[in-house]
Formats: C-alpha cells, sequence, structure tokens
C-alpha cells in the first residue's frame, strides 16, 4: 500500500506526495553526489541521479559492490553499462505475484518505473472495485507495459498504446512473463496522439486511462511529441475518451522542468468539470534510512 503525505491543508488533499512501496524485487538503497544505489532482482545497479544533491550514506565499498554501474549522464542521451557479470538481455521481476523483466537499456532505464507502484496498487483496487462490466483502460505511452498487466490481471480489457516496436516487444515478453498470455490486451503501434484522436471520432470509450509521456518523443511514422505544446490537446483528447461512467484517469510526467502545479493547473479544471476528485503531486520512492527521491509529477482523477 503506497503511503500519501497531503502537502498542505484542505480542500481534501488536493495535492499528496505519493511514496511508492519498495517490494522484494525493487529497492532504493542510497543516493547522493548526482547517483542512486538500487536493487532490481538480484542486482545492484549504479545510475545517475539529477535528483541526488545531497550525500551518500553507504560506504564507497558498499557503492563500489554494484552488479551494473551506468556511465552517461544526459536522461535524452545513451551511454554505457559496466557490468560485473557478461551481459545478458533481462531478468526475472516480481511485483504482487505479477512476473515481468528488468531490463539494462541504452537509456539508463531498467524496463520497469518502479514508482509507478504507487499507481499499480490504486489501480487495481479501482478496477476490482467496478461491479457489473468490465472495464477498458487505455494505457498510452505505455513502454514494458506493467500496467497494462495490473489492469489485465484486475479483471480489464487493455489497449496497450506505444511508438517502440522493441518496447510493444518487451511488453508481449512481460504478458508471457506474467502467465497472463490469455488476457484480452491488444498491443498497438501507434502514435498516442492520433491513436486517441481516432478512438475519439470512432466513439470508443474508456473506463480508464494511463498516459506517461516523455518530454520528447516520436511516433511510429516520424511524429513529434513535446510535452509542454502536445500535452494540453491531448490530455482533452483523452478525457474525451473516457466514458460518461468513467472510474478514473491518471496523468505521469517525468523528467520535465515544471512542478506538479503546472499539471494540475491544466488537469484540474477539465477533470473537475466530470465531477469527482482530482489530487496532483509527486510520487517519491523511500530509502529504508527514511529520505525519500522524488521522481516524477503526477495527477488522478476519479469519480468516486
Ligand atoms: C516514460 S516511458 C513510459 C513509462 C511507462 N508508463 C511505465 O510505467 O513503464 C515513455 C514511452 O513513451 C513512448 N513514446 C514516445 N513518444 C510516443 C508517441 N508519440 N506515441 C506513443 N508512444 C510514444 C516511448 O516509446 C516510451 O516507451
Amino acid at each position: 500500500m503506497s503511503r500519501s503525505v497531503a502537502l498542505g491543508g484542505d480542500p481534501a488533499a488536493r495535492h499528496a506526495l505519493l511514496v511508492a512501496p519498495s517490494f522484494p524485487s525493487f529497492r532504493l538503497l542510497d543516493m547522493g553526489r548526482g547517483r542512486k544505489l538500487e536493487a532490481y532482482g538480484d542486482y545492484i545497479v549504479d545510475r545517475p541521479e539529477e535528483q541526488a544533491m545531497g550525500s551518500p550514506r553507504l560506504t564507497r565499498a558498499e557503492w563500489e559492490a554494484a552488479d551494473a554501474v551506468f556511465d552517461g549522464d544526459a536522461e535524452d542521451k545513451a551511454g554505457r553499462w559496466r557490468l560485473r557479470t557478461e551481459p545478458f538481455e533481462s531478468f526475472p521481476m516480481r511485483w504482487n505475484d505479477l512476473g515481468f523483466l528488468g531490463r539494462f537499456t541504452a537509456f539508463r532505464h531498467m524496463g520497469v518505473f518502479p514508482e509507478q507502484a504507487a499507481h499499480w496498487t490504486w489501480i487495481e483496487q479501482r478496477l476490482k472495485a467496478i461491479k457489473g462490466r468490465r472495464p477498458r483502460v487505455l494505457n498510452l505511452f505505455a513502454y514494458t507495459g506493467v500496467a497494462s498487466l495490473v489492469a489485465a490481471r484486475a479483471g480489464a480489457d487493455v489497449t496497450h498504446v506505444d511508438a517502440s516496436k522493441k518496447a510493444i516487444g518487451w511488453a508481449r515478453e512481460n504478458q508471457v512473463e506474467a502467465g497472463l498470455g490469455d488476457a484480452p490486451i491488444r498491443w498497438i503501434m501507434d502514435d498516442a496522439v492520433k491513436f486517441v484522436q481516432r478512438e475519439a471520432r470512432r466513439n470508443s470509450r474508456y473506463d480508464m486511462v494511463l498516459l506517461d509521456p516523455p518530454k520528447f518523443g516520436r511516433g511510429p511514422n516520424g511524429e513529434t511529441w513535446n510535452l509542454f505544446d502536445d500535452l494540453p490537446a491531448h490530455l482533452a483528447d483523452c478525457i474525451a475518451c473516457l466514458s460518461d461512467d468513467a472510474d478514473s484517469l491518471i496523468l505521469t510526467a517525468y523528467a520535465i522542468r515544471a512542478s506538479f502545479l503546472a499539471l494540475d493547473d491544466l488537469a484540474r479544471p477539465l477533470l473537475e468539470a466530470r465531477g469527482g476528485h482530482v489530487q496532483s503531486g509527486e510520487l517519491a520512492i523511500p530509502i529504508a534510512d527514511g529520505r525519500l527521491l522524488s521522481t516524477s509529477l503526477y495527477t488522478r482523477w476519479s469519480r468516486t
């Protein structure tokens, strides 16, 4: 269960820090001097982290025992892994008995964003509470699909959209790893913006929409995505794809120079027009010593 810390007075925790719980396959061990030390599955990983401005608490020897170190610092530039072990493609991870694969990718990512666990719990609880119909979930910029699998396991029909053929391939491998091979998931390689516009025109509606756009991206046909320019219209289109009795929407944004208040300012009026509750804030990952690492901004809406 994630911890939620209200960031200031009423009304009804409009803003909250969501602290994602660690899980056996993932722990943040330490951070400092622009790096973070994490445990993914059986591997200790040392990666750059701009937010880690303080001092590390573990010893140099503990950092040097890492199995994998990523060199290269810019978030959107490829870098290089130094692995102590033989290079390998992927390794098993689990969250709440859901299996998926961790990976050492060229852009320093690990094939999963563990802070999203704060949302996974919420997605699962909300979908299970929908009675009398099979919920439809749209997952945009969906990457390796852990949220798609969480939703499918909770009983939803899932539409998973990502521009990257590689990411869709990894997501399908995760489906097998999760033992959800027969789950109703549509895997769609498309530009999220175009896909949502088409769904709106086709009158295709969803109970839950998840969108996790990067700062910059490209659709499969070279369509450009720039969060600051494109999010306002895209979010409005996503909201148009919610059914009349839709349950929820989660917007997350990574590595952008903006406050969560900017997301809130954009999303709140659009979502509050539908009634229900809107909450915005940051996602954070805890270290056992009590410190927190902020990773991203979010706004989420629920009907109840
Ligand atoms: C930050 S990742 C999303 C992380 C994911 N939600 C998770 O929790 O695992 C961004 C993803 O957006 C995809 N992407 C970038 N531009 C896109 C576009 N125009 N349309 C669809 N997907 C896009 C990338 O291929 C990448 O997989």
